[in-house]
């Protein structure tokens, strides 16, 4: 078998879980160039929260950061995330705007475009691995398979999965595995399906937020994944994914060796282990979380259980902690069995904690739940209860949804947005500023007013 590669997400997912997504770029700038040496099959920068992150807390244009990673990393691709239809926000966006968002996002120097949906429905991939395979800088096209567990998903339904992927056209496949439920068992009884089924390299992303995490990769890799993502010591463990020198460190010498320089990784770390100590002061975040194995029933990713606990300390509500976790896999099985990941973790742990504060169940229903449940985001796993939808919500017969993608195509357009901004006295936004507003409007919009001149001139 041939070595083991290793994705880094030391840039994207690692700050994501353990730091609410805060790190900025001039903390990551003085060991790009190291970084690009090691020898990563890619390193994770972009999509995910980072986008949201970068406009609302740290006052970075989200493309401009691509446009300096990319400016110091000749060697190693950039890859992000990306939520098929639903792109980096947390609706569904019609097709013209996804298009758009991806040529972009290649035009600027994404090298690997890693494509999800929530709720494994592929329809709400299409658009965007086809806008992908066809982008001039010839991406990586990489599909997932969001990894849960609960009393209908089996690995089989995974294999049929990813077959679907690859005949779609994607490159490789990820497993996706958000929480750590992935048991090291398991992964190598999938890792093993997957490749007898397909053609294309697989690669596994999972957190160690169960603790199963280095096991798991362990197994996985003798089963023969090809990539396994990892996070530099700093920024691994806990709710973040298992730690960079360790996998190099455990498979030195064998058949699966990376390969990879675990010295030349040492004064790396040391400048990331700096960030992360002044990100825990300056953001007054917890930074360090135990491994809890009940996120095998409660199902929340890393980067949601950080905020989670933020926010609950905010409200003064830290004693409800618990019986949100309880409240979590019931409101997921009244919603279909949906993998819980952005957008439907939040839109899961919204409806549990106006559960759990209103102390009746379903007595206020926000308006994503009824969405999700009525389908406008696509199949869920398992269908919803007919009674539950019709008489728990009360959501009118008719507006049950069969196919999402009629939904999508009725939605506003790139032009709409771009008439949008222009309106809010933009007068001249780039292509990328009406994506920035398509996404994250209030918050694009309160960027644009301090950063009006510098946006405008901003040309590509
Ligand atoms: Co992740």
């Amino acid at each position: 078998m041939a070595k083991v590669q290793i994705m880094e997400t030391v840039l994207r997912d690692g700050h994501q879980s353990l730091l609410a997504t805060r790190m900025r770029y001039r903390q990551m700038e003085p060991m790009l160039a190291s970084l690009d040496k090691i020898g990563y099959k890619a390193l994770e920068a972009w999509g995910g929260a980072t986008f949201d992150s970068c406009l609302r807390f740290l006052d970075e244009d989200p493309w401009e950061r691509l446009d300096k990673l990319k400016a110091n990393l000749k060697n190693t691709p950039i890859q992000m995330l990306l939520r098929g239809q639903n792109l980096l926000g947390y609706n569904h966006y019609s097709n013209d705007v996804v298009e758009k968002f991806v040529q972009h996002a290649a035009a600027h120097g994404i090298g690997v475009f890693r494509i999800f949906d929530a709720l494994n429905d592929v329809r709400n991939l299409r658009v965007a691995i086809k806008a992908a395979l066809e982008c001039p800088e010839k991406p990586e096209v990489q599909g997932c398979l969001v990894y849960t567990i609960s009393p209908v998903h089996t690995n089989e339904m995974f294999v049929d999965l990813a077959k679907e992927l690859q005949e779609m056209g994607c490159h490789s496949v990820c497993i996706k595995d958000m929480s750590g439920l992935l048991a090291p068992y398991v992964a190598d009884d999938l890792v093993r399906k997957l490749k007898a089924a397909l053609d294309i390299p697989v690669e596994l992303h999972t957190h160690c937020t169960s603790g199963f995490g280095h096991a798991t990769y362990l197994k996985a890799i003798e089963a023969g994944v090809d990539i396994v993502d990892c996070a530099l010591s700093p920024f691994s463990s806990d709710t973040s994914q298992p730690c960079t020198e360790t996998i190099v460190a455990m498979l030195k010498g064998t058949e699966r060796d990376t390969e990879l320089d675990r010295q030349a990784m040492t004064p790396i770390a040391k400048h990331f282990l700096g960030v992360k100590q002044e990100l825990i002061k300056e953001f007054g975040l917890k930074g360090y979380f135990d491994i809890n194995v009940n996120v095998l029933d409660f199902q929340i990713p890393g980067g949601m259980l950080s905020n989670l606990a933020n926010q609950l300390k905010e409200a003064g509500m830290e004693d409800k902690y618990q019986d949100l976790l309880d409240e979590m896999p019931r409101v997921r099985a009244d919603a279909g069995y949906p993998p819980l990941v952005t957008p439907s973790s939040q839109i899961v742990g919204t409806m549990a904690t106006f559960n759990v504060m209103a102390g009746e169940r379903y007595k206020m229903v926000p308006n994503e739940f009824k969405d999700m449940v009525r389908g406008k985001f696509g199949r869920t796993p398992v269908p919803v209860d007919r009674d539950f939808i019709l008489n728990t919500l009360k959501i009118p017969e008719d507006q049950i949804i069969e196919d999402c993608s009629i939904e999508d195509a009725k939605g506003q357009t790139f032009a709409q947005f771009k008439d949008e901004v222009i309106g809010k006295g933009f007068l001249n936004p780039t292509d990328e500023d009406v994506l920035s507003y398509a996404l994250f409007p209030q918050v694009a919009e309160e960027f644009f007013k301090k950063h009006y001149r510098q946006v405008t001139a901003y040309k590509r």
